[in-house]
């Protein structure tokens, strides 16, 4: 005899003591059963949900006026046209470019203006890190540069402010725009994410030793201007995930 106990008992104990409907897979279910009345109900009742909600998504579109204006190819004169890096990096050209836009239909305020760039890839490993958010906070953090591989110090060992590829690309084409020979201002305040504005970007840091270098990367910062009001600086440094994007 072993002390084991019979393998029926076995079996007899993984067995539910009391059999219920769960067990039993005997649980009361619903099914569908598609008849031509009940298919034609069904889709008239979302035809009647969805007809209003895409009538009223195709007014408001109709409603933006959008006027896209490509001016890159436009702006380089005929000479240059084989030689646009030569144009782009001469300072002795004014790139001043005039164009005129006609707006098809009238456009309310707010209207927005966007510079939208194509093949940049500001997602690049290098390039994405290379800042130093201690550096952009606080002043206490001015010489934290070491998150910035490049443009983090002068040639003298002097700290840059805001150090890192991103600022120094920082894109610095302008625009104005005229009315019938009225100039049109132009809001640059709230145009960044107030979050960063904020909590990222500090009110006692300003611009030092940026763009000092022989080589210039981008626009220049006013450095009597803590870096929480350079707004075109906080929108430029929320790098974008895709190569084109505005
Ligand atoms: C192109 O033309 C402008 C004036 O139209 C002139 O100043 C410039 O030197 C020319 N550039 C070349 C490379 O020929
Ligand atoms: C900058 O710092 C490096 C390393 O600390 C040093 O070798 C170099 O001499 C310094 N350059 C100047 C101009 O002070
Ligand atoms: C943009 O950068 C170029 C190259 O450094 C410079 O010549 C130009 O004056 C800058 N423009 C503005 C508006 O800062
Ligand atoms: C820098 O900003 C101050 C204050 O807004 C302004 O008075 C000054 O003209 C600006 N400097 C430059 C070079 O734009």
């Amino acid at each position: 005899m072993t002390d084991s106990p019979p393998l029926q008992e076995k079996i007899n104990s993984r067995i539910p003591k009391q059999s219920s409907v769960f067990s039993q897979q005997e649980l009361t279910a619903c099914k569908l059963i598609l008849t031509p009345g009940s298919v034609i109900a069904s889709f008239l009742l979302l035809g009647i949900i969805f007809i209003p909600i895409g009538v009223t998504s195709l007014v408001a579109s109709e409603k933006v006026v959008e006027v896209v204006y490509r001016y890159d190819l436009d702006c380089v004169p005929s000479n240059y046209t084989n030689n646009k890096l030569g144009f782009i990096q001469n300072p002795q050209i004014d790139k001043t470019c005039l164009k005129k836009l006609t707006i098809p239909k009238d456009m309310k305020s707010p209207i927005f203006v966007y510079y939208e760039i194509r093949g940049f890839y500001q997602n690049h490993r290098r390039y994405v890190t290379s800042k130093s958010e201690k550096q952009l906070m606080k002043k206490s953090y001015e010489s934290e540069t070491d998150a910035c591989s490049q443009e983090g110090i002068t040639s003298n060992n002097a700290t840059i402010v805001p150090c890192g590829l991103i600022a120094w690309s920082l894109f610095n084409d302008t625009y104005g725009f005229t009315i019938e020979d009225k100039p049109l201002p132009i809001n640059k305040k709230n145009i960044a994410w107030q979050s960063d504005r904020i909590n990222k970007f500090g009110s006692d840091v300003y611009p030092q030793n940026f763009q000092s270098g022989s080589l210039i990367g981008g626009a220049k910062l006013n450095s009597t201007i803590p870096l929480s009001e350079q707004e075109d600086l906080i929108v430029w440094m929320r790098t974008a995930a895709m190569p084109h994007f505005r």
